[in-house]
Protein backbone atom coordinates (compact mmCIF):
# COMPACT_ATOMS: atom_id res chain seq x y z
CA UNK A 1 0.00 0.00 0.00
CA UNK A 2 2.98 2.43 0.81
CA UNK A 3 4.89 1.56 -1.79
CA UNK A 4 1.95 2.01 -4.26
CA UNK A 5 1.20 5.91 -3.53
CA UNK A 6 5.24 6.29 -3.70
CA UNK A 7 4.83 4.86 -6.85
CA UNK A 8 2.06 7.59 -7.41
CA UNK A 9 3.16 10.48 -6.40
CA UNK A 10 6.52 10.41 -8.58
CA UNK A 11 4.28 9.64 -11.89
CA UNK A 12 2.56 12.94 -10.81
CA UNK A 13 5.68 14.81 -10.79
CA UNK A 14 6.61 13.64 -14.32
CA UNK A 15 3.97 14.23 -15.87
CA UNK A 16 4.05 18.07 -14.22
CA UNK A 17 7.07 18.67 -15.74
CA UNK A 18 6.21 17.14 -19.33
CA UNK A 19 3.34 19.30 -19.62
CA UNK A 20 5.50 22.01 -18.69
CA UNK A 21 8.18 20.88 -21.39
CA UNK A 22 5.28 20.81 -23.74
CA UNK A 23 4.13 24.11 -23.10
CA UNK A 24 7.02 25.60 -23.00
CA UNK A 25 7.71 23.86 -26.33
CA UNK A 26 4.62 25.24 -28.10
CA UNK A 27 5.51 28.80 -26.66
CA UNK A 28 8.94 28.52 -28.35
CA UNK A 29 6.76 27.09 -31.51
CA UNK A 30 4.39 29.88 -31.46
CA UNK A 31 6.19 32.34 -32.26
CA UNK A 32 7.16 31.08 -35.53
CA UNK A 33 3.78 30.52 -36.71
CA UNK A 34 3.15 34.20 -37.49
CA UNK A 35 6.54 34.04 -39.52
CA UNK A 36 4.99 30.63 -41.27
CA UNK A 37 1.65 32.27 -42.17
CA UNK A 38 3.28 35.55 -42.79
CA UNK A 39 5.91 34.24 -45.45
CA UNK A 40 2.78 31.67 -46.91
CA UNK A 41 0.84 34.90 -47.46
CA UNK A 42 3.85 36.63 -49.50
CA UNK A 43 4.71 33.17 -50.83
CA UNK A 44 0.88 33.56 -52.49
CA UNK A 45 1.51 37.05 -53.61
CA UNK A 46 4.40 36.53 -55.16
CA UNK A 47 2.93 33.27 -57.14
CA UNK A 48 0.34 34.99 -58.42
CA UNK A 49 1.57 38.67 -58.96
CA UNK A 50 1.71 39.57 -62.66
CA UNK A 51 3.72 42.25 -62.69
CA UNK A 52 7.08 41.93 -60.50
CA UNK A 53 5.99 44.07 -58.12
CA UNK A 54 4.25 42.62 -54.43
CA UNK A 55 3.83 45.16 -52.03
CA UNK A 56 3.08 43.69 -47.90
CA UNK A 57 1.86 45.49 -45.15
CA UNK A 58 4.09 45.40 -42.67
CA UNK A 59 3.17 42.87 -39.65
CA UNK A 60 6.05 42.01 -37.74
CA UNK A 61 9.20 44.03 -36.50
CA UNK A 62 11.81 41.58 -37.71
CA UNK A 63 11.12 40.01 -40.96
CA UNK A 64 12.65 36.45 -41.75
CA UNK A 65 12.37 35.49 -45.14
CA UNK A 66 12.33 31.88 -45.59
CA UNK A 67 14.25 30.11 -48.36
CA UNK A 68 11.19 29.03 -50.29
CA UNK A 69 10.00 32.59 -50.11
CA UNK A 70 13.69 33.58 -51.64
CA UNK A 71 13.65 31.54 -54.41
CA UNK A 72 10.75 32.65 -55.57
CA UNK A 73 11.65 36.22 -55.30
CA UNK A 74 14.67 35.85 -57.17
CA UNK A 75 13.42 33.38 -59.79
CA UNK A 76 10.20 36.32 -60.85
CA UNK A 77 12.63 38.94 -59.88
CA UNK A 78 10.39 40.38 -57.89
CA UNK A 79 10.59 43.66 -56.37
CA UNK A 80 9.21 43.70 -52.85
CA UNK A 81 7.56 46.68 -50.76
CA UNK A 82 6.74 46.53 -47.39
CA UNK A 83 4.68 48.86 -46.42
CA UNK A 84 3.97 50.76 -42.97
CA UNK A 85 1.43 53.54 -41.94
CA UNK A 86 4.38 56.21 -42.67
CA UNK A 87 7.23 54.56 -44.85
CA UNK A 88 7.80 51.89 -47.30
CA UNK A 89 10.79 49.71 -47.63
CA UNK A 90 11.82 48.40 -51.39
CA UNK A 91 13.89 45.54 -51.46
CA UNK A 92 14.91 44.30 -54.93
CA UNK A 93 15.16 40.60 -56.00
CA UNK A 94 19.11 41.17 -55.94
CA UNK A 95 19.29 42.93 -52.64
CA UNK A 96 17.35 39.47 -50.90
CA UNK A 97 20.10 37.35 -49.35
CA UNK A 98 19.32 34.06 -48.05
CA UNK A 99 18.78 34.31 -43.80
CA UNK A 100 18.39 37.71 -43.74
CA UNK A 101 16.52 39.44 -41.65
CA UNK A 102 14.84 42.84 -42.44
CA UNK A 103 14.06 45.77 -39.21
CA UNK A 104 11.62 47.33 -39.53
CA UNK A 105 10.76 48.37 -36.29
CA UNK A 106 9.96 51.84 -36.55
CA UNK A 107 9.02 52.47 -32.60
CA UNK A 108 12.56 51.33 -31.19
CA UNK A 109 14.13 54.01 -33.24
CA UNK A 110 15.13 50.98 -35.55
CA UNK A 111 14.33 53.59 -38.30
CA UNK A 112 14.45 56.39 -36.39
CA UNK A 113 11.19 57.99 -37.32
CA UNK A 114 11.49 60.54 -34.84
CA UNK A 115 9.12 63.02 -36.69
CA UNK A 116 9.67 66.58 -35.95
CA UNK A 117 12.58 68.61 -34.50
CA UNK A 118 12.75 72.19 -33.42
CA UNK A 119 12.91 73.41 -37.01
CA UNK A 120 10.18 71.71 -37.98
CA UNK A 121 12.18 69.23 -40.25
CA UNK A 122 11.75 65.66 -40.86
CA UNK A 123 14.55 63.55 -39.55
CA UNK A 124 15.72 59.89 -40.96
CA UNK A 125 18.40 58.22 -39.32
CA UNK A 126 20.22 56.36 -41.97
CA UNK A 127 22.91 54.69 -39.88
CA UNK A 128 20.28 52.34 -38.40
CA UNK A 129 19.20 51.48 -41.92
CA UNK A 130 21.69 49.35 -42.98
CA UNK A 131 20.49 46.94 -45.10
CA UNK A 132 18.02 49.33 -47.24
CA UNK A 133 18.76 51.05 -50.24
CA UNK A 134 15.81 53.22 -50.97
CA UNK A 135 13.09 54.12 -48.63
CA UNK A 136 9.90 56.03 -48.90
CA UNK A 137 8.41 58.21 -46.28
CA UNK A 138 5.12 59.34 -45.96
CA UNK A 139 5.50 62.84 -44.95
CA UNK A 140 3.56 64.99 -42.15
CA UNK A 141 0.68 67.56 -43.34
CA UNK A 142 2.54 70.49 -43.14
CA UNK A 143 4.88 69.17 -45.24
CA UNK A 144 3.47 67.94 -47.91
CA UNK A 145 0.41 70.91 -47.95
CA UNK A 146 2.87 72.98 -50.71
CA UNK A 147 4.12 69.66 -52.88
CA UNK A 148 7.55 70.52 -52.83
CA UNK A 149 10.73 70.00 -50.42
CA UNK A 150 14.22 69.91 -49.55
CA UNK A 151 16.00 66.93 -48.92
CA UNK A 152 19.59 67.70 -46.48
CA UNK A 153 21.52 65.02 -45.55
CA UNK A 154 24.20 64.91 -42.75
CA UNK A 155 27.45 63.26 -42.06
CA UNK A 156 28.67 62.51 -38.58
CA UNK A 157 26.43 65.08 -37.32
CA UNK A 158 28.34 67.75 -38.44
CA UNK A 159 28.34 68.77 -42.50
CA UNK A 160 25.07 69.76 -44.03
CA UNK A 161 24.79 68.32 -47.47
CA UNK A 162 22.30 69.75 -50.32
CA UNK A 163 20.62 66.17 -51.47
CA UNK A 164 17.62 67.53 -53.49
CA UNK A 165 16.08 71.10 -53.73
CA UNK A 166 12.65 71.40 -54.80
CA UNK A 167 12.00 67.81 -55.11
CA UNK A 168 8.27 66.96 -55.62
CA UNK A 169 6.21 65.99 -53.01
CA UNK A 170 4.20 62.49 -54.86
CA UNK A 171 1.19 60.97 -53.13
CA UNK A 172 2.03 62.64 -50.17
CA UNK A 173 5.34 61.14 -50.01
CA UNK A 174 8.94 61.11 -50.64
CA UNK A 175 11.93 58.40 -51.84
CA UNK A 176 15.41 58.66 -51.09
CA UNK A 177 18.21 56.24 -51.74
CA UNK A 178 20.22 55.56 -49.07
CA UNK A 179 24.20 56.66 -49.49
CA UNK A 180 25.92 55.30 -45.98
CA UNK A 181 28.34 57.95 -45.72
CA UNK A 182 25.31 59.92 -44.05
CA UNK A 183 24.46 59.30 -41.35
CA UNK A 184 21.23 61.07 -41.19
CA UNK A 185 18.60 63.10 -43.48
CA UNK A 186 16.39 65.32 -42.91
CA UNK A 187 13.23 67.02 -45.01
CA UNK A 188 12.45 70.35 -44.57
CA UNK A 189 10.10 73.07 -46.21
CA UNK A 190 11.14 76.78 -46.09
CA UNK A 191 8.59 79.26 -47.50
CA UNK A 192 9.72 81.55 -50.15
CA UNK A 193 8.71 85.35 -49.24
CA UNK A 194 10.06 87.35 -52.26
CA UNK A 195 12.39 87.51 -55.05
CA UNK A 196 14.32 90.28 -56.13
CA UNK A 197 15.08 90.89 -59.50
CA UNK A 198 16.84 93.29 -62.06
CA UNK A 199 16.40 94.22 -65.45
CA UNK A 200 19.17 93.07 -67.85
CA UNK A 201 20.69 94.40 -70.43
CA UNK A 202 22.19 91.55 -72.85
CA UNK A 203 24.66 91.27 -75.93
CA UNK A 204 23.13 90.05 -79.07
CA UNK A 205 25.21 86.80 -79.45
CA UNK A 206 25.50 86.36 -75.26
CA UNK A 207 24.04 85.52 -72.32
CA UNK A 208 23.49 86.92 -69.01
CA UNK A 209 22.40 85.17 -66.19
CA UNK A 210 18.64 86.51 -64.20
CA UNK A 211 20.58 86.77 -60.70
CA UNK A 212 17.42 86.22 -59.23
CA UNK A 213 17.74 86.73 -55.63
CA UNK A 214 15.34 84.31 -53.44
CA UNK A 215 14.15 85.86 -49.49
CA UNK A 216 15.06 83.91 -47.49
CA UNK A 217 18.03 82.67 -49.51
CA UNK A 218 17.55 78.74 -48.22
CA UNK A 219 13.81 79.12 -49.59
CA UNK A 220 12.21 75.62 -51.10
CA UNK A 221 11.91 76.58 -54.73
CA UNK A 222 10.83 74.61 -57.72
CA UNK A 223 8.63 75.93 -60.59
CA UNK A 224 8.58 79.13 -62.15
CA UNK A 225 6.23 79.64 -65.18
CA UNK A 226 8.23 81.79 -67.62
CA UNK A 227 5.66 83.99 -69.89
CA UNK A 228 8.01 85.45 -72.83
CA UNK A 229 6.88 88.53 -74.57
CA UNK A 230 8.84 88.64 -77.95
CA UNK A 231 11.30 86.76 -79.58
CA UNK A 232 13.98 88.39 -79.07
CA UNK A 233 15.65 85.68 -76.29
CA UNK A 234 15.76 82.61 -75.67
CA UNK A 235 15.93 81.15 -71.64
CA UNK A 236 17.92 78.22 -70.87
CA UNK A 237 17.83 76.06 -67.82
CA UNK A 238 20.24 77.95 -66.20
CA UNK A 239 18.15 80.92 -66.01
CA UNK A 240 20.55 82.25 -68.36
CA UNK A 241 18.93 84.65 -70.97
CA UNK A 242 20.79 84.10 -74.59
CA UNK A 243 20.16 87.15 -76.58
CA UNK A 244 19.17 86.39 -80.66
CA UNK A 245 17.71 89.50 -81.61
CA UNK A 246 18.54 93.37 -80.79
CA UNK A 247 15.53 94.88 -79.08
CA UNK A 248 13.74 95.53 -75.94
CA UNK A 249 11.66 92.61 -74.04
CA UNK A 250 10.15 91.54 -70.81
CA UNK A 251 10.16 88.47 -68.72
CA UNK A 252 7.87 87.19 -66.13
CA UNK A 253 8.28 84.84 -63.64
CA UNK A 254 6.00 83.36 -61.37
CA UNK A 255 6.42 81.12 -58.69
CA UNK A 256 3.69 78.98 -58.83
CA UNK A 257 3.71 77.55 -55.17
CA UNK A 258 3.77 81.31 -53.66
CA UNK A 259 2.61 82.88 -56.47
CA UNK A 260 5.14 85.80 -56.70
CA UNK A 261 5.29 87.49 -59.59
CA UNK A 262 7.92 89.39 -61.08
CA UNK A 263 8.52 91.00 -64.47
CA UNK A 264 12.26 91.75 -65.69
CA UNK A 265 12.77 94.04 -68.36
CA UNK A 266 15.35 92.60 -71.28
CA UNK A 267 17.22 94.85 -73.47
CA UNK A 268 19.11 93.05 -76.13
CA UNK A 269 21.98 95.65 -77.60
CA UNK A 270 24.53 94.30 -80.41
CA UNK A 271 28.10 95.86 -78.96
CA UNK A 272 30.69 94.19 -81.28
CA UNK A 273 33.05 92.69 -79.01
CA UNK A 274 36.91 92.07 -80.37
CA UNK A 275 40.17 90.63 -78.91
CA UNK A 276 42.86 92.03 -80.31
CA UNK A 277 46.20 90.39 -78.55
CA UNK A 278 44.31 88.90 -76.11
CA UNK A 279 42.74 92.29 -75.37
CA UNK A 280 39.27 92.52 -75.27
CA UNK A 281 37.38 96.11 -76.63
CA UNK A 282 33.41 96.51 -76.33
CA UNK A 283 33.13 98.56 -78.66
CA UNK A 284 36.40 99.54 -79.07
CA UNK A 285 36.42 100.51 -75.26
CA UNK A 286 39.34 98.34 -73.57
CA UNK A 287 37.84 96.18 -71.10
CA UNK A 288 38.65 94.56 -68.21
CA UNK A 289 36.60 92.29 -65.33
CA UNK A 290 35.71 88.86 -64.03
CA UNK A 291 34.63 88.00 -67.53
CA UNK A 292 37.55 89.41 -69.83
CA UNK A 293 40.66 89.42 -68.90
CA UNK A 294 44.67 90.66 -69.80
CA UNK A 295 47.39 88.62 -71.11
CA UNK A 296 50.27 87.85 -67.97
CA UNK A 297 53.04 89.54 -70.26
CA UNK A 298 50.46 93.03 -70.84
CA UNK A 299 52.26 95.90 -69.67
CA UNK A 300 52.13 99.58 -70.09
CA UNK A 301 54.59 99.80 -67.10
CA UNK A 302 52.64 103.18 -65.78
CA UNK A 303 49.57 104.70 -66.06
CA UNK A 304 48.27 106.18 -69.17
CA UNK A 305 49.49 109.78 -70.07
CA UNK A 306 45.62 110.85 -70.65
CA UNK A 307 44.46 109.87 -67.66
CA UNK A 308 47.39 111.05 -65.54
CA UNK A 309 47.33 114.17 -67.36
CA UNK A 310 43.27 114.08 -66.60
CA UNK A 311 44.17 113.51 -62.58
CA UNK A 312 46.07 116.39 -62.41
CA UNK A 313 43.30 118.63 -64.20
CA UNK A 314 41.18 117.47 -61.50
CA UNK A 315 43.46 117.71 -58.45
CA UNK A 316 43.56 120.89 -59.31
CA UNK A 317 40.04 121.60 -59.33
CA UNK A 318 39.39 119.89 -56.29
CA UNK A 319 41.63 121.68 -54.29
CA UNK A 320 39.81 125.12 -55.79
CA UNK A 321 37.32 123.95 -53.37
CA UNK A 322 39.47 122.35 -50.48
CA UNK A 323 39.65 119.17 -51.58
CA UNK A 324 43.05 117.38 -51.91
CA UNK A 325 43.17 114.35 -54.04
CA UNK A 326 46.24 111.83 -54.32
CA UNK A 327 46.83 108.37 -56.25
CA UNK A 328 47.61 105.81 -53.63
CA UNK A 329 47.60 103.01 -56.44
CA UNK A 330 48.18 103.56 -60.18
CA UNK A 331 49.44 101.33 -62.47
CA UNK A 332 50.28 97.82 -61.11
CA UNK A 333 51.51 94.89 -62.46
CA UNK A 334 51.00 90.91 -63.39
CA UNK A 335 52.80 89.99 -60.73
CA UNK A 336 52.22 93.01 -57.95
CA UNK A 337 48.41 92.11 -58.45
CA UNK A 338 49.63 88.41 -58.38
CA UNK A 339 51.20 88.72 -54.80
CA UNK A 340 47.79 91.39 -53.74
CA UNK A 341 45.50 88.90 -54.24
CA UNK A 342 47.31 86.18 -53.07
CA UNK A 343 47.86 88.06 -49.85
CA UNK A 344 44.42 88.77 -49.55
CA UNK A 345 43.53 85.26 -50.51
CA UNK A 346 45.84 83.66 -46.90
CA UNK A 347 44.34 86.62 -44.96
CA UNK A 348 40.63 86.10 -45.97
CA UNK A 349 40.00 83.29 -48.00
CA UNK A 350 39.34 83.24 -50.92
CA UNK A 351 35.84 83.40 -51.53
CA UNK A 352 35.87 86.91 -49.51
CA UNK A 353 39.11 88.08 -51.42
CA UNK A 354 37.34 87.76 -54.85
CA UNK A 355 34.51 90.32 -53.88
CA UNK A 356 36.99 93.15 -53.38
CA UNK A 357 40.14 91.91 -55.12
CA UNK A 358 40.87 90.99 -58.80
CA UNK A 359 42.74 87.70 -59.43
CA UNK A 360 45.80 88.70 -61.77
CA UNK A 361 45.24 89.24 -65.30
CA UNK A 362 41.82 90.50 -64.23
CA UNK A 363 42.94 93.97 -62.89
CA UNK A 364 42.08 97.00 -64.54
CA UNK A 365 44.94 98.38 -62.64
CA UNK A 366 46.92 96.61 -64.76
CA UNK A 367 45.64 98.55 -67.87
CA UNK A 368 47.33 101.60 -66.33
CA UNK A 369 43.77 103.37 -67.12
CA UNK A 370 42.61 102.70 -63.39
CA UNK A 371 43.49 104.66 -59.98
CA UNK A 372 42.47 104.31 -56.21
CA UNK A 373 42.50 107.34 -54.68
CA UNK A 374 43.17 108.60 -51.42
CA UNK A 375 41.83 105.95 -48.96
CA UNK A 376 41.73 102.78 -49.95
CA UNK A 377 39.42 101.43 -47.40
CA UNK A 378 35.48 101.64 -46.53
CA UNK A 379 35.88 104.55 -44.17
CA UNK A 380 36.38 106.27 -47.35
CA UNK A 381 32.60 106.18 -48.13
CA UNK A 382 30.76 109.40 -47.41
CA UNK A 383 34.07 111.56 -46.37
CA UNK A 384 33.74 114.97 -48.22
CA UNK A 385 36.55 114.15 -50.79
CA UNK A 386 34.49 110.57 -52.21
CA UNK A 387 31.57 112.80 -52.37
CA UNK A 388 33.13 115.98 -54.40
CA UNK A 389 34.98 112.53 -56.76
CA UNK A 390 31.78 110.71 -57.63
CA UNK A 391 30.09 113.90 -57.95
CA UNK A 392 32.28 115.72 -60.28
CA UNK A 393 35.09 113.04 -61.82
CA UNK A 394 32.97 112.03 -64.84
CA UNK A 395 33.76 115.76 -66.22
CA UNK A 396 37.34 114.85 -66.31
CA UNK A 397 36.87 111.41 -68.03
CA UNK A 398 36.80 108.90 -64.96
CA UNK A 399 33.61 106.80 -63.58
CA UNK A 400 33.50 105.27 -60.26
CA UNK A 401 34.06 101.50 -61.00
CA UNK A 402 32.46 99.98 -58.68
CA UNK A 403 29.46 101.48 -57.54
CA UNK A 404 27.31 100.50 -54.59
CA UNK A 405 24.90 98.20 -54.46
CA UNK A 406 26.15 96.87 -57.62
CA UNK A 407 28.54 93.85 -56.66
CA UNK A 408 26.17 91.57 -58.46
CA UNK A 409 26.69 93.60 -61.75
CA UNK A 410 30.37 94.41 -61.12
CA UNK A 411 31.73 91.39 -59.07
CA UNK A 412 33.62 93.64 -56.56
CA UNK A 413 31.89 95.65 -53.91
CA UNK A 414 31.18 99.28 -53.41
CA UNK A 415 34.84 101.25 -54.24
CA UNK A 416 34.21 104.61 -53.75
CA UNK A 417 37.75 105.28 -54.09
CA UNK A 418 38.55 103.10 -57.55
CA UNK A 419 37.72 105.33 -61.15
CA UNK A 420 38.74 104.05 -64.39
CA UNK A 421 39.14 106.23 -67.46
CA UNK A 422 37.46 106.56 -70.58
CA UNK A 423 37.59 109.85 -71.58
CA UNK A 424 35.05 112.35 -71.33
CA UNK A 425 32.59 112.24 -73.51
CA UNK A 426 31.35 108.47 -72.41
CA UNK A 427 32.51 109.06 -69.04
CA UNK A 428 29.25 111.79 -69.16
CA UNK A 429 27.37 109.17 -71.00
CA UNK A 430 27.66 106.64 -68.30
CA UNK A 431 26.94 108.29 -65.81
CA UNK A 432 24.20 110.33 -66.94
CA UNK A 433 23.27 106.20 -67.49
CA UNK A 434 23.42 105.90 -63.54
CA UNK A 435 24.45 102.70 -64.92
CA UNK A 436 28.29 100.39 -64.33
CA UNK A 437 30.22 99.92 -67.04
CA UNK A 438 29.01 96.37 -67.39
CA UNK A 439 25.13 97.48 -67.91
CA UNK A 440 26.14 100.35 -70.22
CA UNK A 441 27.93 97.76 -72.43
CA UNK A 442 25.53 94.81 -71.56
CA UNK A 443 28.21 92.47 -70.70
CA UNK A 444 29.03 89.98 -67.50
CA UNK A 445 31.64 90.22 -64.73
CA UNK A 446 31.93 86.79 -63.69
CA UNK A 447 34.99 84.08 -63.79
CA UNK A 448 34.53 80.98 -65.40
CA UNK A 449 35.94 78.95 -62.21
N1 LIG B 1 40.16 96.23 -56.11
C1 LIG B 1 40.04 96.01 -57.54
C2 LIG B 1 38.83 95.22 -57.84
C3 LIG B 1 41.24 95.34 -58.08
O1 LIG B 1 41.86 94.55 -57.34
O2 LIG B 1 41.54 95.54 -59.23
ZN1 LIG C 1 41.41 99.91 -57.57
Amino acid sequence: MKKKRKKKRRLRVDRVLLVLFILVLFIFLLKFIPYVFYNQKIYKKIDSSKNNIVEIDKKYNKLKLYNKTINLIKKKNITLIIKDKKYKITLQASEIKKNMKININTYNKRINYEGFSKNKSYFIDSSLLKKVKNIEITLPRYLIKNKIVDIYAVVNDKKIETIKKGYKVKNNSISIDLDKKYTKYFITYVKLKDIKVRDITVNKGSKVNLALEYIPKNATIKNYEYIKLGEIFMLNENNEVIAKKTGNGKITIRHTVSNIQKTINVKVTNNKIKKIDGITYVDDILIVNKTYSLPKDYDPGKLNDDALNAFYDMREDASKDDITLWIASGYRSYNTQNDLYNSYVEKDGQKKADTYSARAGYSEHQTGLAMDLNIVDSSFEGTKEAIWIEKNCYKYGFIIRYPKEKEDITGYKYEPWHIRYLGKKLAKKIYDSGLTLEEYLSIDSKYSN
